[in-house]
């Protein structure tokens, strides 16, 4: 059995909404992430894949402890994250990195590659001594395949896909067991993003990495996910291996997200069912009452107004999904997403 690296109980993140300037009044609450509980095994990756604004940066932010849960838990290797301080928690930043969507924003304009890809060292000065240090970024611009000749350049000699190359560079630097990966490729072009997906599987082959790696779109992640998690308004709607979200996927937003996956192939998409998700994502502020995508679903009855549907498997599946009509269907990707 592989042991769970990280596991996630019952999160929920919640923002305040607040009115007036001296006298902070609060109105109400962003529902960001809002009750999600998931693992991820050691060495896999688990994919999370949802329209933007469903909550999958917050959960990473959470995940890392750059933010602590309104309620819940984030147990690594079964230790409560929140609970951690002083060394331990030094230890955890050390296990666990982020790489993000932006690699122009991303990192700082002024300082040359060396020095960025170096600067985890100064936090954790035990894992590279001073002295090897330049040669340990070397090591890493190589790793990544980059050109290790270019340490002093500044990221704006850099392409868009070098640039993220140079963020994964700076997560690896501590030798971490976990990457995040928030969207790593979105702002990419799409033949460089493959590049940037093959880097990272070598990678986590490499050194035996976990990664979380979170998408809007479901086939970015297929080729990488062991597993996928599918979110929407801060709940996980439906979870599975691959197989099971992309062959036999139950939820009706699954299925739409899926619909929205070009097919290459004109008699395949001609024999499936085409569903077009319309409208956009409903407030995180007062999410609908129920199954939060019961005002986008054509399946909703009465009853999807009134009972939260849970995250359990259904009869007729083999994985678990969040709607009280789950049920299999085939899919067919369109071009019109
Ligand atoms: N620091 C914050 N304060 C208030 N609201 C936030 C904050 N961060 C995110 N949100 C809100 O939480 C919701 C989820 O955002 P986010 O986690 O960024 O989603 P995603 O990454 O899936 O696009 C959005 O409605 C966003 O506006
Ligand atoms: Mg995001």
């Amino acid at each position: 059995m592989t042991e769970n690296i990280l596991e996630v109980r019952d999160l929920v993140k919640h923002y305040p909404v607040t009115r007036g300037v001296v006298f902070k009044k609060t109105i109400g609450h962003v529902k960001a992430v809002d009750g999600v509980s998931m693992e991820l095994r050691s060495g896999e990756t688990l994919g999370v894949v949802g329209e933007s604004g469903c909550g999958k940066s917050t959960l990473a932010r959470v995940l890392m402890n750059l933010e602590r849960p309104t309620a819940g838990s984030v147990l690594y290797k079964g230790q409560d994250i929140s609970k951690l301080s002083g060394g331990a928690l030094r230890r955890l930043r050390r296990q666990i990195q982020l790489v993000m969507q932006d690699p122009y924003t991303s990192l700082n304009p002024r300082m040359t590659v060396g020095d960025l890809i170096g600067e985890p060292f100064e936090i954790h000065p035990d894992v590279a001594p001073r002295g090897s240090r330049r040669q340990k970024v070397k090591e890493l611009l190589d790793l990544v395949g980059l050109n290790p000749e270019h340490i002093n350049r500044y990221p704006h000699q850099f392409s868009g896909g070098q640039r993220q190359r140079i963020g994964i560079a700076r997560a690896l630097a501590l030798r971490p067991e976990i990457i995040i990966c928030d969207e790593p490729v979105s702002a990419l072009d799409v033949s460089i993003q493959a590049q940037v997906m093959n880097l990272l599987e070598k990678l986590q082959d490499e050194f035996g990495l976990s990664y979380v790696f979170i998408a809007h779109d479901l086939s970015v992640v297929r080729h990488l996910s062991d597993r996928v998690a599918v979110m929407y308004l801060g709940k996980i709607v439906e979870i599975g291996t691959e197989d099971e979200i992309y062959e036999r996927p139950t939820h009706p937003y699954t299925q739409a997200l899926l619909s929205a996956v070009p097919v290459p192939d004109p008699t395949l998409r001609d024999q499936k069912a085409i569903i077009r998700l319309t409208g956009d994502v409903p407030s995180p502020v007062s999410p609908p009452s129920g199954c939060r995508f019961r005002t986008r679903c054509w399946k909703a009855q009465d009853v999807c107004a009134e009972q939260v549907p849970l995250l359990e498997i259904r009869s007729g599946s083999d994985h678990p999904s969040a709607c009280h009509f789950a049920e299999k269907r085939e899919i067919v990707a369109t071009h019109e997403a």
